[in-house]
């Protein structure tokens, strides 16, 4: 079916029929009356920029391009070109307001350009479904490619937060030191992986929910999640986390509409309020957090040590398969699993909301 918006003029117009032949055939990039310089669908987007802009980087040398590395570009790209709307409409809003007297017939018009923004914002939170169909590992296939390259750089991501009037956190030394802590005790969580007595005391002191052999087997089927027999598993544990992802945002969302409703006084049952709510949207609070932060212990899919062939013969066969710690084929150290990687941080909520939330809950804090 031809564009309902594409239009002809109307002295082409013989009639009804060669209209709809002439818009489907332009459509289909052949249109025998164009001229070259008509200005073309593909000429007024400037699709050869846009079109040509996805480089692999997995590809730079020489080898075989990794596939979800297309869909990690793309989807940059995609918010990039709504931050530029988003700066766009604020942009737009900004001059209005800043006149000396706001004329109230453009109050509607800022109101609706505010609720595009809105709208835009919302779409972005859902293109971040789009990624997620890229799992862990498949983004750590290319990740090492990346460099230092991060959204971190985003320079229309800081537009925004400038424009939006975010109010700029300074590095101090508190900070500094609580970034330390994470880093140190990163490290430590990757070497500690293995030990069970150390484990168990992490589950005394609640920072661990799983046992040492389900978190043994949680990392066993992330790792082999390729293996016919791990399918159904990693996709249980892809719906328990994806459940703990509803239930945060339910309370996020439930918080920023408590916070709009009461503000900051305190709630009917006694508790502060929205404080308290809002440490509750804190990692302390989420259901399994183990497995969120299995991620943290994935390696390139090429250093992942081979299966036995007597884990395989036990994996293909029904029934009698018990999951236990992963039996590594060759000589090499699964030490190498405890390799530090300073861009990741394990999630120990510090805040002292948590703190408050607990003793809140705890009834020693009303
Ligand atoms: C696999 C997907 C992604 C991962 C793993 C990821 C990871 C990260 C990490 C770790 C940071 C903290 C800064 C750093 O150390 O690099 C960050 C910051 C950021 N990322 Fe992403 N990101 C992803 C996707 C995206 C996408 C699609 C966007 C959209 C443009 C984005 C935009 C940003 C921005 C703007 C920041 C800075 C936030 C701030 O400073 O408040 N990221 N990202």
């Amino acid at each position: 079916m031809a564009c309902p918006y594409f239009t002809l003029p109307t002295t082409r117009v013989a009639n009804r029929t060669s209209v709809i032949r002439q818009g489907e055939s332009r459509q289909n990039g052949f249109c025998p009356i164009q001229n070259e310089d008509d200005l073309t669908y593909h000429k007024y987007l400037q699709l050869d920029n846009i079109l040509n802009a996805q480089t692999l980087r997995s590809t730079l040398d020489g080898q075989k391009p990794v596939h979800d590395e297309h869909l990690f570009i793309i989807t940059h790209q995609a918010f990039e070109l709504w931050f530029r709307q988003i700066l766009y409409e604020i942009d737009s809003i900004s001059r209005i307001l800043s006149a000396e007297y706001l004329e109230e017939r453009k109050s509607l018009c800022v109101i609706s350009r505010l609720n595009r923004v809105i709208a835009i914002l919302k779409l972005c939170c859902d293109q971040f479904g789009v990624l997620e169909t890229m799992t862990p590992q498949d983004f750590l296939d290319f990740r090492d490619t990346l460099g230092v390259a991060s959204g971190f750089q985003s320079y229309q991501f800081r537009l925004m937060e400038i424009r939006f009037g975010v109010i700029d956190d300074e590095c101090d030394d508190v900070a500094r030191e609580r970034m330390l802590w994470r880093y140190d005790k990163t490290k430590k969580n990757f070497t500690e992986l293995f030990d069970e007595e150390h484990h168990n005391n992490l589950l005394k002191l609640h920072e661990r929910r799983l046992t040492y052999q389900a978190m043994q087997g949680a990392l066993m089927i992330f790792f082999y999640r390729d293996e016919p027999r791990f399918h159904l598993p990693y996709q249980l544990l892809q719906s328990l986390m994806d459940l703990d992802r509803q239930f945060m945002k339910l309370r996020y969302n439930h918080t920023s509409m408590v916070q709009r409703m009461v503000g900051s006084k305190v709630g009917t049952g006694g508790s502060s309020g929205y404080l308290y709510l809002r440490s509750t949207c804190s990692d302390r609070y989420k259901i399994f957090l183990d497995l969120l932060n299995l991620s943290t212990y994935l390696v390139p899919r090429d250093r992942i040590p081979p299966l036995s062939s007597e884990m395989k013969k036990s994996l293909s066969i029904e029934g009698c398969f018990e999951i236990g710690p992963p039996r590594f084929l060759d000589e090499r150290d699964p030490g190498y699993l405890t390799g530090s990687n300073p861009n990741v941080s394990i999630a120990k909520d510090t805040d002292d909301s948590v703190e408050m939330a607990v003793k809140e809950r705890n009834g020693t804090l009303v």
